[in-house]
């Protein structure tokens, strides 16, 4: 499969691309040249697995960043993020070096490193030849909650950047390069999973990825199940540096005992997505909504990325949400903080909703809201060519 240049000329605006192209108009008096947008992601089962060529499970969400843009009208790019309230002028994007991660303009890192790798060529077939930008971005996904903000930032960033140059190029070198693009200016030596599934998600499904071929191959989310996240309000930063030791401490684990568990985390979490595959497809979220809770203890005790406010959430679940059809819940993503899929038996939500409303009454700065699947990028070409 490959990325087109430009796609869906047909489909309607998101909302959020819709907010995109507004401040756009407002700050630069014309309408943008391209527009891009791609999904956030719950990821089901499988955390910590990717970087380690292992099984994940994600599924794209309706939460979305739009990113739109245009040649500036000089050899400044200038990018404005609405949701952040943040405006920052930099290099075009083949000088664009990165910025220290405490620094004021430390977030342009994420929009500008993917069009500096894309203009290096660095791991594409070739340059992509870009000018100085104007870029804004509009976002719906929550920032540092496990959804992958940064990665959908990025895709979207990149594929309106392909859009404007008509550039197609083949979805796993996308990857790489969005990968390496993490690595190099972001400082969060990630997997593929996040930057895959904003790229290829496929309608109603969740996506099982193996990392290590890599492959893709959709698995329809069954009729019988609704996801329900609780947002722990607790948020991470990737960067600060527990994900960067976990991965470190997994490579270490082949020769040093003391972090045998990370390994046997990665272990029994692929086969655990192997058993949440075929409770799916059988529709079974009794069984699903078990393996959660093992990934979960797995995530917490032997990978140790989870932190106390996360797992009083989870626990309460599963001291009490069976009862009310909350079958299962696990923390999702990077960990450190963030959201906890719950996995509740579609009928009976109303009842989960309204116990997990009760059981979470006395943690401040949760919230609850059903998550649904998302479709992967779109990106078009907004207006005639320049
Ligand atoms: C972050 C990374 C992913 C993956 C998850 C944990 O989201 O970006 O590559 O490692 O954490 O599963």
């Amino acid at each position: 499969m490959s990325v087109p240049a430009r796609s869906d000329r047909a489909a309607p605006n998101s909302p959020v691309e819709e907010r995109a192209i507004a401040a756009f108009v407002r700050s630069h008096g014309s309408a943008p040249l391209a527009i891009a947008s791609a999904p956030g992601r719950v990821n089901l089962i499988g955390d910590h697995t990717d970087y380690a060529g292992g099984l994940v499970l994600p599924m794209a969400i309706e939460e979305r960043t739009a990113v739109a843009l245009s040649p500036s009208a000089d050899a400044r790019t200038r990018i404005e993020s609405i949701e952040l309230g943040a405006r920052a002028v930099v290099e075009s994007p083949a000088a664009f070096e990165p910025r220290a991660p405490d620094a004021p303009d430390a977030w342009t890192n994420f929009v500008m490193g993917p069009l500096r790798m894309l203009a290096d060529g660095a791991l594409a077939p070739g340059p992509v030849p870009l000018p100085a930008l104007s870029i804004s971005v509009a976002s719906d996904v929550p920032i540092g909650a496990g959804l992958s903000s940064s990665a959908s930032l990025a895709t979207a960033t990149a594929t309106a950047a392909l859009a404007l140059a008509r550039r197609s190029f083949g979805h796993w070198a996308l990857v790489r390069l969005l990968q390496a693009a993490e690595a190099r200016f972001a400082g969060t030596p990630c997997g593929i999973m996040d930057m895959t599934v904003a790229l290829t998600a496929a309608p109603g499904a969740a996506l099982l990825i193996d990392c290590g071929v890599p492959s893709i191959e959709p698995v329809p989310l069954p009729e019988a199940l609704a996801l329900l996240l609780v947002d722990s309000g607790i948020r991470h930063r990737l960067t600060d540096g527990g994900y960067a030791e976990r991965r470190r401490e997994l490579a270490l684990a082949a020769t040093d005992p003391r972090f045998e568990p990370r390994s046997r985390h990665v272990r029994t979490e692929n086969e655990r997505v192997r058993r949440a595959v075929a409770a799916l497809r059988a529709g079974d979220v009794r069984a699903l909504g078990a393996i959660a809770f093992e990934s979960h203890d797995s995530l917490r005790h032997d990978f140790e990325v989870s932190v106390p406010g996360v797992d009083r959430i989870v626990d309460l679940v599963r001291e009490g949400g069976a009862a009310h059809g909350a079958l299962g819940a696990r923390m999702t993503g990077g960990g450190f903080g963030g959201n906890v899929v719950v996995f509740v038996e579609r009928a009976r939500i109303d009842g989960a909703r309204a116990f997990l409303h009760g059981a979470l009454a006395s943690l401040s700065g949760v919230r609850i809201r059903e998550v649904r699947p998302g479709h992967r990028y779109t990106s078009r070409i907004e207006r005639g060519a320049p």
